[in-house]
């Protein structure tokens, strides 16, 4: 028998597919040396026994006390780094506004190097602590900055993904905040991803480079061109926005004649690597092409409430067989917990399923079949985000990596209302779903490492 680093043992919830949710009762995980999770076992297997005589008592062996539960850690397919510093304000204007009076002035201060590290230093931890064990970020146009977000990933044990931003079309940025011109975003680009591939060969939860054109708005044609060069020589992750809100999906209308989707395909931006963030606008010819590229959706539910003119039709897009992964879109979205993102995605689909307009009829008012359940929720924030990156992530299961967190349902100043000895675990799961808090994650690990406890 393996000779294992750490043996947990416990209750844990893990998506098997976006309905199902998989309960694994008191099983015990075996987790490796690489932090991947080498065997799973239930107990009415004849190696149960045998491990617990084992390896119970020693300093790896770990007991989940009673009303502890085990979750997947939640992939983050969106987040704004630097956009931590200005979360929760300047909601209340649209999304064109936003960007130029609020956005853009503080993401220029990422020049300043001791300023970004303030910021990245509490994001990455924050992440953390809010149970998000692999991040999907944007930093800044600032090739420096955007390498230490990548490292700042690596120290703290965060699975970072990471792109510098590329804004190098002048009539759609501002002077005090743009790539110098198209050549120099293209040169800080490729040292950007040489510079975190490096990095990344020495970090065992891994951290990976990102191709990041802001959105069409932002960047050139050859801008954009270059970029999709970029990724195919490296083989890189891509990220940007696609069909958020009506201007910016009318802007690419106007400007290319066609939507977000094939005018990105167009440079070579769509691949299996490919998440896009937001996507309210896609057609069914656009979903087709996602699901043809391999490209995949981040869902922001939070963030589209204030600046996507509209709700996602999700169960559409994933009936059609998109990949999608939730996106907490800081600082769009004001929230750094993928559980809030859970519960606005399940709300948000409601909404649109039964419509919002109350002086219309009921037959009228809303989108057939449009919600989703809060299990596909829970699978959207970690299987559907593992599978949407192609990374063993997003689930408790063999071969995937150790990326958990420990909810504890009975912290005296967060107990979840659990009054029944017998209740059943799929109530439990939706009690945690509903009503988790930061203080309920009592640790979170990634690839068979604590980063995190209370
Ligand atoms: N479109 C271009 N940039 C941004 C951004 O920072 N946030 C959001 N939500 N949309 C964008
Ligand atoms: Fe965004």
């Amino acid at each position: 028998m393996s000779n294992y680093t750490h043996i947990f043992r416990g209750t844990a919830f893990s998506s098997n597919s976006p309905k199902e949710l998989q309960i694994l009762e008191n099983h015990l995980y075996c987790i490796n040396e690489d932090g991947m999770i080498e065997k799973i076992v239930a107990p009415a297997e004849d190696d149960y026994d045998i491990l617990l005589n084992m390896y119970e008592g020693k300093d790896n062996f770990h007991q989940l006390a009673e009303g502890q539960y085990l979750l997947p850690g939640f992939v983050d397919l969106h987040v704004h780094a630097p956009q931590w510093a200005q979360s929760g304000t300047a909601l209340d204007i649209p999304l064109f506004d936003w960007l130029n009076t609020y956005t853009f002035p503080i993401e220029s201060k990422f020049s300043n190097i001791s300023f970004a590290k303030r910021v990245y230093e509490d994001v990455v931890s924050t992440l953390l602590a809010n149970g998000t064990t692999t991040a999907l970020y944007f930093a800044t146009v600032h090739k420096e900055a955007s390498i230490l977000l990548a490292e700042i990933c690596a120290k703290k044990g965060q699975r970072g993904l990471v792109g510098k931003v590329v804004m190098d079309n002048p009539e759609q940025t501002p002077s005090y905040y743009r790539d110098n011109d198209t050549r120099a975003a293209l040169v800080d680009t490729e040292e950007f991803i040489l510079a975190v591939k490096e990095l990344g060969e020495s970090v065992k939860q891994g951290v990976y480079p990102v191709v990041t054109p802001r959105f069409i708005p932002s960047c050139t044609t050859e801008g954009l061109q270059g970029l999709g060069e970029l990724a195919a020589k490296y083989d890189t992750y891509i990220q940007s926005h696609c069909s958020e809100s009506d201007w910016a999906h009318q802007y690419v209308q106007e400007r290319y004649g066609k939507n977000d989707a094939f005018a990105l395909h167009d440079f070579g931006l769509l691949r299996e690597k490919s998440v896009m963030a937001h996507c309210n606008f896609l057609d069914d010819a656009d979903a087709d092409l996602f699901v043809q590229t391999g490209t995949a959706i981040s869902h922001c539910p939070i963030s589209n409430a204030y600046f996507a003119n509209s709700v996602i039709p999700l169960a559409h897009f994933h009936a059609k067989g998109v990949d999608i992964g939730l996106g907490s879109d800081i600082s769009g979205g004001f929230s750094p917990s993928l559980f809030d993102n859970i519960r606005q995605a399940v709300m948000s689909s409601r909404m649109l399923e039964d419509g919002v307009n109350p002086a219309l009829p009921a037959n009228e008012r809303g989108v057939r079949d449009a919600r989703i359940t809060v299990n596909e929720a829970f699978y959207f924030a970690t299987a559907g985000g593992g599978e949407s990156l192609s990374l063993p992530i997003g689930c408790i299961a063999e071969n995937y990596t150790w990326d958990v967190q420990v909810i504890d349902t009975k912290i005296p100043s967060a107990r979840l209302p659990i009054y029944d000895e017998n209740e059943p675990l799929h109530d439990i799961f939706q009690k945690m779903m509903y009503l988790a808090r930061p203080e309920n994650i009592r640790e979170v690990w990634v690839q068979g490492e604590k980063v995190h406890s209370r």
